[in-house]
């Protein structure tokens, strides 16, 4: 099994689109959310393939006035996952962000997230009620590079 990870466009959309409803249902970006994500200058975004085929996607931005970089999303297919996907996607992002501080929201029972993220050596910092949509609150993580 191959892993690669690319940069990610637009030519993407419908991969992503897809990805986003399989793996965030109701709190799934929609098309003009992933449209920006996938073509705003200045945005971090990478695909991973899986002997060639679309495994998932990971997008990260820089925010310059608090000097905090955000991994905004991070996702892999059902049927690709616990293989060290999610993982080379975000050994891409962190290689590419512009600050050493580093923050991402997760939903505080989602435990598959909050595992890769502490193993990647995240900490949880702060709790932000009702962050989703179905009212669960998210957990803000955050690591120094
Ligand atoms: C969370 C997610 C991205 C993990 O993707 P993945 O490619 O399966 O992750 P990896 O194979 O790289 O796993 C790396 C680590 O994550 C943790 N992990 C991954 N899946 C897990 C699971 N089902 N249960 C517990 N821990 C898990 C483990 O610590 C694992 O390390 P290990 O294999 O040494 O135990 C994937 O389950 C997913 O896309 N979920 C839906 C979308 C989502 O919730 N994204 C995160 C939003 S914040």
């Amino acid at each position: 099994m191959a892993i690669v990870i690319l940069h990610a466009s637009i030519r993407d959309l419908e991969s992503v689109l897809y990805l986003e409803k399989v793996c965030f249902e109701e709190d799934a970006w929609t098309i003009l959310d992933l449209t920006y994500a996938l073509s705003a200058p200045n945005k971090i975004r990478f695909k991973a393939l899986v002997d060639e085929n679309f495994a998932g996607f990971a997008a990260a931005e820089n925010h310059t006035k608090e000097c905090i970089s955000w991994i905004t999303t991070i996702a892999v297919l059902p049927e690709y996952r616990n293989r060290g996907v999610a993982s080379a996607l975000l050994d891409a992002c962190e290689a590419d962000l512009s600050y050493p501080k580093v923050r991402l929201a997760v939903n505080v029972h989602n435990i598959a997230a909050i595992r890769l993220y502490r193993k990647y050596g995240y900490k949880e910092i702060e709790t932000w009620k009702n962050y989703y949509m179905n009212g669960d609150n998210a957990l803000i993580m955050e690591k120094q590079l």
